[in-house]
């Protein structure tokens, strides 16, 4: 049995990820964040550790030389984060995380990161808005905003971090798979602003203003667009690649994602509505538009559109079962029951 170790286990994908390798025969769990609210909800079988890298990394260190695979997914993945907070955003997403990859290339072991789709930063369409580009991971150009919008300190860490990865895996042959995810949505995504302070991503915006009689803020528009994943067609990616060690996953960086599923922030505001009409018997909400400064405060900056190249996922013979309705209806079905009150 391989001993897989998860960092970052308790937040949105990291519990639906835990899951997975928890009910998988080969593989022994070890389960790490600095919370265990959600893991302990979506599989209460799982014993989890509570560490925080900030703070305690000589256990990150003993963990890791105990495991054979690590998988990284400690990380501030907000948007509104980034724009309150650019320092914590590099600390952890690039100085931490960076911490992690040197274990793995001390102690030889084979590593599982956790990137983001937003190192694509905007559309190539910007230069050229009559084309629709892919994003490969092999030819893309990453192209972001200036210095001011520091929205895309998230996007630059997480790119600094990917190309301080490629080095070790020319300079000392570091066995590692980036993984790039495409908008993922499911249970627990995120919190509901109404539950907690600050302001989730997009989902969990529009399933607050449902549930709780709120307008949908249309951010500049709301006619850029996203591709979306079903957690459970992203967790069998992710179980794909844990369970894959050959050229296809070593050394390489992959995009999950689809470009079926996408559509823009309004046609999203305008199926939940729709959804939330039809199969709860609710009141559609209003939209409202504002600007990204007024709503993420000062150094936001969009990006148009995000359309994967999926070639990779598909040699490891991944596709996608779930459209954009079967998403939204399960995740919504998860926040309907739970907090419902009719
Ligand atoms: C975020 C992260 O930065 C990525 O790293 C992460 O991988 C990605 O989410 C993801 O979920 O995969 P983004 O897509 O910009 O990126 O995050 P959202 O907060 O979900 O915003 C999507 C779009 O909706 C943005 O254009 C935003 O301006 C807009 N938005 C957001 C609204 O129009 N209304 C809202 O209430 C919230």
């Amino acid at each position: 049995m391989k001993k897989v170790l998860v960092l970052g286990a308790g937040g949105f994908v990291g519990v639906h990820l835990s899951k997975a390798i928890n009910d998988h025969p080969d593989y022994n769990l070890v389960a790490v964040d600095i919370t265990a609210d959600k893991l302990t909800e979506n599989a209460p079988n799982v014993a989890m550790l509570t560490y925080d890298i900030q703070r305690e990394k000589e256990e990150y260190v003993r963990l890791i030389s105990e495991s054979d695979i690590i998988i990284n997914l400690i990380a501030i993945a907000n948007p509104s984060i980034y724009v309150s907070d650019p320092l914590q955003t590099f600390q952890l997403d690039f100085l931490d995380n960076l911490f992690v990859v040197e274990q793995c290339v001390k102690l030889g072991k084979r590593l599982i990161q956790f990137s983001t789709s937003e190192v694509y930063g905007k559309s190539a369409s910007v230069y050229n808005p009559d084309q629709e580009y892919e994003f490969d991971e092999e030819s893309s150009d990453l192209i972001l905003g200036p210095i001011n919008k520091h929205r895309w300190i998230y996007s630059c860490s997480k790119q600094l971090l990917e190309r301080v990865i490629h080095a070790y895996g020319i300079q000392q042959n570091l066995n590692y798979t980036i993984i790039r995810p495409f908008n993922y949505i499911g249970p627990m995504i995120d919190f509901l602003p109404t539950h907690e302070e600050g302001l989730p991503r997009v989902f969990s915006m529009f399933m607050d203003a449902l549930l709780y009689d709120k307008p949908m803020y249309m951010v500049d528009g709301g006619s850029q667009k996203r591709s979306y994943t079903d957690i459970r067609d992203a967790t069998r990616a992710h179980m794909i690649i844990l369970e894959t060690e050959d050229e296809r996953t070593h050394q390489q960086i992959i995009n999950v994602g689809q470009r079926q599923n996408e559509i823009s922030i309004q046609e999203l505001a305008a199926r939940m509505n729709f959804i939330w009409e039809q199969q709860y018997g609710g009141t559609a909400a209003t939209l409202k538009s504002i600007s990204g400064d007024e709503f993420y405060g000062k150094g936001y900056e969009d990006s148009d559109r995000r359309i994967p190249n999926a070639t990779k996922m598909e040699k490891l013979g991944w596709q996608v079962e779930y459209g954009v309705d079967g998403i939204l209806q399960h995740a919504m079905d998860y926040y309907h029951n739970k907090f419902s009150e009719s």
